[in-house]
């Protein structure tokens, strides 16, 4: 079905959506099976049911699941469907290049440490075994390292697969010459016996392996084991099963045990129970967990966090009016100095007044900011007085700052107030520059006797300095504790988008599995298209072979009468070549004389009532032209076939017969004697005029009657019976035999009858009776 032609107006598409199908189908799957398929994964359990039903030409779920209760059959050949049993021998290589180096020298040594104990046996479980290639892998592995370093200690490979028919091949352990192509010549001679046309696992492997039927989900796992094989099962099951299952692996390990799964399946949310060995290989090594083991984990979910929205930038300039207004407002009520409205990140938003002689542009990366506009000598006071603002949320002010102007310093002070436009509005700061007036002369000099006063102020100005450089550092502190509190924000950002980014991770890997899964699926179709083209190659061989060595002209047509296939007499009678296949037969100039030939194919396509008819060609051979409708296996009617037997010498002979008939019928007909042609039980065939005019009987009376009941048993003479019973089957004529006779309607006669036997090819002999009338002696005696 998968390679008949489809049909352009049909497409089988089936109905997805339909969930009451889908549960009713796993329903009838869970009682049939006790597997609850529910908990794979229900894009690839739905692809096997979409497969089954194209094979059935069903199109919805619910027909399919009304055919499945009416088929048990359907319901297992679905549950094999879905168990998905695409394995081979030494799959990925590589995998058991890894176990030989990283897991089975871990063994070998731990095994070493329990060498007191002589039930030690090295345990591997092998779970999802398929039909036993992954097993007996790692058998033919861990016999070959073991062989290589010279030891032998008991090895117990349990191998599973809820599979019952995987189980069964695998405990024969025969494989066809294409099963065993992976397997090298050197294993292949040591560890295979060639069989039955195939290869079949030897004695010494069998033994280690141990396989039994068992369901990863419903199923109690083994226990104390050292390694855990289970390559490409998870990916078919949800991660609720997936939840469900590594759990169990890893109460089944011993502390030092390994789990190898497939290439693209991983542990997953279980980080906590198995540690990464090798990632390309999927080697895991059990880690001893505090957390307690739950066997129904609920399901994972890995829904793509929607990303974080961004904050809003802050708006810089909330009714600017309003705090314009406010500003000015404030500046003129109390100096109206000169200065700028910052942030609370120092970024200028306004200047008021002329700064010039305070700020200036710094060299580099335009900037607003006030710390870098700020001329030397004001920036450390300006930030400790600003974050001393900020902090009190009140006015700063510092005096005796000293800036450059020309060549000498200037005296200035700085004032920085907080504003707030409304209550609940964060600050804005007010920033006022001023130079400060120097006191008059009579301040500048100090009084020479007043030392002491003039230590005491020197103290004070000291001290004065101290508290600005401690409260600088003060504000130094903050402002880095704030920067601190940044970075941790911001590395929390980056923490939430690393949890981001390995959801997505576990996305794609989810849809990396998906994928592998349907590539094993296309791997199946694969494989199966590839056995049914080849069988469909052979019909074609065996097909065309034939139609070449039967030497009947057949044509075989599209309903529209176009010419699909033709056989090499055919090509002559119709006048084809090769090109001509799909060419309308009305194109073609055939060599039959029959006018209305497509108009009679086409009535055999409607009525579908296959005809024949004799037909000559142009040379006046003579033809049985038999039209019959082409009926494809599913019983759809796509054109015609016209078939032509060449009936000539049939015709030639049957002409022949018919001459010798009729020529045999002339004779009977003008002897003068009564003659009749009897069958082998003595019945008539014919007589001839003479045999009706001299016993006056009609050839209605006659002609398939015994000879002895005609006329009312006249003929039923004694004589005539012993000629035709006796004499007759000894010798195969006899001549002139008398017989006397009186007949009711004609008298008394005296007949000469002379008999031959007419032997037939069908064994149906015949008898020709001539009955001379030699005179009627009654009459003449009287
Ligand atoms: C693709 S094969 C893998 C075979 C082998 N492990 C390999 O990698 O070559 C998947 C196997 O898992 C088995 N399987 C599916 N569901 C299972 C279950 N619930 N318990 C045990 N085996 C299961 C199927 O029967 C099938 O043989």
């Amino acid at each position: 079905p998968y390679i008949a032609r489809p049909s352009p107006a049909e497409p089988v598409t089936p109905q997805e959506g339909s969930t009451t199908g889908l549960t009713t189908i796993l329903t009838l799957l869970k009682r049939a099976t006790k597997i609850d398929f529910a908990q794979y994964k229900p894009t690839t359990v739905k692809r096997r049911i979409f497969r089954r039903m194209a094979l059935h030409h069903l199109e919805s779920l619910e027909s399919y699941s009304q055919y499945l209760q009416a088929n048990p059959k359907e319901v297992q050949a679905l549950h094999q469907e879905i168990l998905i049993g695409v394995t081979s021998f030494f799959r990925d290589g590589e995998v058991f290049t890894a176990l030989e180096q990283m897991v089975f020298p871990a063994l070998l040594r731990s095994q070493r440490l329990a060498q007191g104990n002589p039930d030690s046996p090295l345990r591997v479980w092998v779970a999802g075994c398929s039909t036993g290639e992954e097993a007996y892998s790692i058998a033919i592995c861990l016999l070959e390292y073991l062989g290589r370093h010279s030891v032998s200690p008991p090895i117990q490979i349990f191998a599973t697969d809820v599979s019952e028919r995987a189980i069964e091949v695998a405990r024969f352990g025969w494989y066809t010459p294409s099963q065993v192509s992976d397997v090298s010549p050197e294993r292949l001679q040591r560890f295979f016996v060639p069989t039955d046309g195939g290869y079949q696992i030897n004695k010494v492997v069998r033994e280690l392996c141990i396989f039994a039927c068992q369901n990863l989900i419903t199923d109690p796992p083994f226990s104390r084991l050292d390694l855990i094989s289970c390559r490409n099962v998870l990916i078919y099951f949800g991660a609720a099963l997936q939840s469900k299952v590594l759990p169990m692996f890893h109460y089944g390990l011993k502390p030092d045990g390994f789990l190898l799964l497939g290439s693209s399946e991983t542990a997953g949310v279980f980080g906590h129970l198995f540690s990464l060995v090798d990632s390309r290989y999927k080697l895991y090594a059990k880690q001893l967990s505090s957390r307690p083991l739950n066997f129904d984990f609920d399901p994972t979910t890995y829904t793509p966090s929607a990303p974080s929205p961004r904050p809003e930038p802050p708006r810089d300039r909330p009714s600017e009016i309003d705090l314009y207004a406010l500003a000015d407002q404030t500046v003129l009520n109390r100096y109206g100095p000169a200065g700028v409205l910052v942030n609370d990140r120092l970024e200028i938003l306004q200047f008021r007044g002329p700064t010039g002689a305070y700020l200036e542009p710094a060299p580099g990366r335009a900037s607003l900011n006030l710390l870098t506009m700020a001329k030397e000598g004001l920036r450390l006071d300006l930030r400790t007085a600003f974050y001393q603002a900020k902090q009190a949320d009140q006015a700063v002010q510092q005096r005796s700052l000293l800036i450059e102007a020309g060549d000498r310093p200037c005296p200035v002070q700085i004032e920085v107030l907080p504003l707030r436009p409304q209550p609940a509005d964060k600050a804005y700061y007010l920033v006022l520059f001023s130079d400060v007036v120097p006191d008059g002369p009579a301040a500048a000099v100090v009084p020479a006797a007043d030392l002491e006063s003039q230590y005491r102020q020197e103290n004070l100005a000291l001290q004065q300095d101290l508290d600005t450089t401690r409260s600088h550092l003060q504000s130094i502190i903050q402002e880095q504790e704030a920067t601190n509190q940044d970075l941790r924000a911001a590395n929390e950002e980056i923490l939430s988008s690393n949890e981001e980014l390995q959801s997505t991770n576990e996305e794609l890997q989810t849809a990396k599995e998906e994928i592998q899964a349907t590539n094993e699926e296309l791997s199946t179709i694969n494989d199966e298209l590839y056995r049914r083209n080849t069988e469909t190659a052979r019909i074609s061989d065996d097909f065309q072979n034939l139609l070449s060595s039967i030497h009947i002209p057949i044509l075989m047509l599209e309903d529209d009468l176009r010419i699909r296939r033709f056989t090499p007499t055919a090509a002559s009678l119709f006048n084809l070549i090769p090109g001509d296949v799909g060419r309308p037969l009305g194109d073609i100039n055939h060599r039959l004389a029959i006018a209305d030939l497509e108009a009679r194919i086409l009535a055999v396509i409607s009525t579908l009532e296959q005809t024949s008819q004799e037909v000559q060609d142009q040379a006046g051979r003579w033809y049985d032209l038999r039209i019959r409708p082409y009926r494809t296996l599913d019983n759809r009617i796509d054109g015609a076939v016209v078939v032509l037997v060449d009936i000539d010498s049939l015709k030639h002979s049957a002409d022949q017969l018919r001459q010798a008939r009729d020529y045999a019928d002339a004779i009977v007909q003008t002897v003068r004697e009564a003659l009749v042609v009897l069958t082998h039980d003595l019945r008539v065939v014919t007589a001839n005029q003479q045999f009706y005019q001299t016993f006056q009987v009609s050839p209605s009376d006659t002609e398939g009657r015994s000879i002895f009941g005609l006329g009312n048993g006249q003929w039923n003479i004694p004589q005539l019976r012993s000629l035709l019973h006796d004499l007759l089957p000894q010798n195969l004529q006899v001549n002139d035999f008398e017989v006397v006779h009186n007949f009711e309607t004609i008298g008394s006669q005296t007949m000469l009858l002379n008999a031959r036997k007419m032997t037939q090819a069908n064994g149906d002999d015949l008898v020709l009776l001539a009955i001379e009338t030699v005179r009627d002696r009654t009459i003449n005696d009287e």
